[in-house]
């Protein structure tokens, strides 16, 4: 885009010169549902960014106070805990939970504090199966329905006869497979928090995928250092250069709705604007189809008559997915099935709605420290349409310097994690000897701002 043309255009109105998505989701005529239709970017405003947001103990003390426990987050996938009794543990900050299926399709989340003296009733991160919570310290013991049966040596406790004793809950919400927990008992209801969340992935309910991957990072830097790079595509040019043949990054869509939600919509199968020298259509399918091991189509390739990169690789890929997961994706279009879309729930939920990578991001603090987060990754690919469910994932837990490598499960996507890790400490460090703030671009991280002024509006409430 020329200067005089750029001048020429209000903040937040100019783009890329690509083909926009709308106009590749033209060509690639198939229809595809509403939600991959609607464009919704609002300019935001241009200013700097603090940069104590991110390297500040008092930052972070009060994101602890104001916004963590005021705000819906996800606990943990139902599939994680089938059974009656089956518990995991989510901490976040210096907070923990217990959250249990109490019934076929019930479930409760507890603080995990022993009322007696304090003790955490399970350890943090941890799950198992139990018939009751059992206090290790002194015994005290509640029902999975969070009432107190046992006080050992209760005739020293007549005091605590006329008080509830059953464990505090919190508020527990669910969605698309997934359990959230808000500390907040006034919150408002799940269903409005998540905004237009359930309506975009209406054509393929999150329910209907299970979890076959999850692994945790620990990770040097705060926790929205670390979820801001995954937040725009405009760091591909630099960052993951490999890609640029095959990847819409310039000119990747970017929505944000209401305070919480907001969408980065990159175009798999074309090549990116950053390109001076872009691949045919024939030499991106080639490359692309070199990707799925069991496809259909081998040797040297050649585009049929209205065929491009997108559709046949996504004709291989609905396959390839039916081999490997016995769903049937026929009904998808390309988009669905090809492009990554990545959705992004306030304060740090990215649920994913494509085939070919489906994944699940959440990051939190570790702890009190801004310079320490947790990452989790989860890839949810279809259920079979026919047999039993499959089991989920075990988990897999890395330290800060292990590599998303030793995490099999993650198949190829572990060496562009890890060229996304090796940015974050760089950024960290950085930050601390900054002497203006961040500076961010008006369209490619809306994201961002967006996602600091919803959170700029927790801290500034009392
Ligand atoms: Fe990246």
């Amino acid at each position: 885009m020329n200067e005089e043309r750029i001048n020429s255009l209000k903040p937040g109105e100019a783009r890329s010169t690509g083909p926009s998505v709308q106009d590749i989701l033209d060509r690639d005529g198939d229809n595809p549902p509403a939600p991959f239709r609607d464009q919704s970017y609002q300019y935001l405003g241009s200013d700097d960014l603090t940069v104590d947001r991110y390297i500040c103990p008092d930052y972070a003390a009060l994101e602890a106070e104001r916004m963590w426990t005021k705000v819906w987050q996800m606990a943990c996938r139902e599939e994680e805990i089938p059974d009656i009794g089956d518990h995991i543990v989510y901490d976040i900050v210096d907070w923990s939970f217990i959250i249990v299926r109490t019934g076929k399709d019930d479930f409760k989340a507890y603080y995990n504090s022993c009322l007696h003296r304090g003790t955490q009733l399970r350890p943090s991160a941890s799950e198992g199966h139990t018939e009751n919570f059992r206090c290790p310290y002194h015994g005290w013991t509640w029902s999975l329905e969070g009432e107190l049966i046992v006080q050992p040596c209760d005739w020293d406790f007549p005091h605590t006869k006329d008080r509830d004793f059953s464990l505090p809950q919190v508020q527990l919400g669910r969605w698309g497979g997934f359990i959230f927990i808000n500390m907040d008992d006034d919150c408002e209801p799940l269903e409005d928090y998540l905004g237009v969340l359930p309506a975009q992935f209406e054509s393929w309910p999150m329910e209907d995928r299970f979890m076959s991957a999850n692994v945790r990072r620990y990770l040097p830097c705060n926790w929205k250092v670390a979820q801001e790079a995954f937040i725009e595509s405009y760091h591909v040019v630099e960052t993951h250069s490999q890609a640029l043949p095959m990847t819409g990054d310039a000119n990747t869509q970017y929505d944000i709705w209401g305070d919480n939600v907001s969408r980065l919509y990159t175009l798999n199968g074309i090549p990116s604007p950053h390109e001076k020298n872009p691949l045919s259509d024939t030499e991106i399918a080639r490359m692309l189809m070199a990707g799925v091991g069991q496809s259909p189509i081998e040797g040297d390739l050649v585009l049929g008559p209205g065929e491009t990169a997108r559709s046949v690789y996504t004709a291989a890929l609905k396959e390839d997915l039916k081999d490997k997961f016995g769903a049937d994706l026929s009904r998808l279009t390309t988009t669905e099935v090809l492009d990554p879309i990545e959705y992004f729930l306030f304060p740090n939920f990215f649920p994913w709605f494509n085939f070919s990578l489906p994944l699940v991001y959440r990051f939190r603090p570790d702890g009190l420290d801004p310079d320490k987060c947790i990452m989790d990754v989860m890839l949810l690919h279809p259920v079979p349409d026919e047999g039993p469910r499959p089991e989920p994932a075990p988990l897999t837990v890395l330290g800060p310097d292990d590599s998303f490598s030793k995490a099999p499960e993650l198949d190829q996507i572990s060496a562009i994690f890890e060229q996304d890790v090796v940015n974050m400490p760089m950024v960290q460090k950085g930050m601390k000897s900054s002497r203006k703030g961040i500076t961010l671009g008006n369209y490619q991280e809306i994201r961002l701002r967006h996602m600091h002024q919803t959170l700029d509006a927790y801290l500034a409430a009392e």
